[in-house]
């Protein structure tokens, strides 16, 4: 059984000033120095130069929360990977909710992206996850599927050599109800086993974060779970304490 070294991603999401988003990436890369979990920060795309300044030799990592398909060209507004690339970024988050639902991205742009992402040599952080009505209509299985495939279909399974995937459940998402830890983990093992079906080496690799308001409180239990391979954290990373005391629960 492939070895999986736990990964806590804070998603800072549209929030910060240049001196707030340095002193919390200052106070996480202090406290994280001992943990044995790899932790990531994902803040706006104009406060990365701000954190990696900051970064020095931490064992703090720097992510972003989206980028553009094209690496450059006339698409007014967007960033590309291979320029977050440059400012040491090193993962990329992709097809959150937020940006499927509020910015319409479908799956296979999402697909597009990861791909852009990977050709820049980062890492995409793919997330997934059904809303409430589709949960309540037995359609978990289906619209995850739906997710991945877009990848797998478009990019083949070698695309998860390079990939973290996140399972969100949109209606867990900032809104205090986190998934169980035995509905999350039915999720995380249904997606390794899809990937499984086409490579069981890299399904058994590849590490499966769960998102969701997740808290220090319900860290451990949720990060117990055999597939549950780290956390994708909002809210609660956005305070230097609850977030050092998620990655504490993750080793
Ligand atoms: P939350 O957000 O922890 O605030 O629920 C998670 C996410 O959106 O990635």
């Amino acid at each position: 059984m492939a070895q999986r070294q736990p990964l806590i991603a804070g998603n800072w999401k549209l929030n910060g000033s240049r001196q707030s988003v340095v002193d919390l990436a200052t106070a996480v890369s202090a406290g994280c120095g001992q943990l044995s979990c790899e932790v990531l920060v994902c803040p706006t795309s104009v406060h990365i130069s701000d954190v990696l300044g900051v970064l020095g030799n931490t064992a703090l990592h720097l992510g972003a929360q989206n980028c553009a398909e094209a690496t450059s060209g006339a698409f007014t507004g967007e960033v590309s990977a291979t320029m977050l690339a440059e400012y040491g970024c090193e993962y990329v988050i992709l097809g959150h909710s937020e940006r499927r639902a509020m910015y319409h991205e479908s799956s296979d742009i999402v697909a597009a992206k990861c791909k852009a992402v990977q050709e820049a040599g980062l890492t995409p952080i793919l997330c997934v996850g059904e809303t409430l009505e589709e949960r309540e209509a037995g359609q978990v299985e289906s619209v995850i599927a739906e997710q991945l495939d877009a990848v797998l279909n478009g990019a083949g399974v070698q695309a998860f050599e390079n990939m973290v995937v996140a399972y969100e459940p949109v209606w867990a998402i900032g809104t205090g109800k986190t998934a169980s830890p035995e509905q999350a983990q039915d999720v995380h093992a249904m997606i390794r086993a899809r990937i499984a079906s086409h490579d069981n080496a890299t399904a058994q690799a590849l590490r499966i974060l769960y998102g969701g308001s997740v808290k220090p409180d319900n860290a451990a239990t949720l990060f117990s779970q055999v597939d549950i391979d780290g956390g994708l954290i909002g809210g609660a990373a956005l305070d230097a304490e609850s977030f050092l005391a998620i990655c504490e629960a993750a080793g």
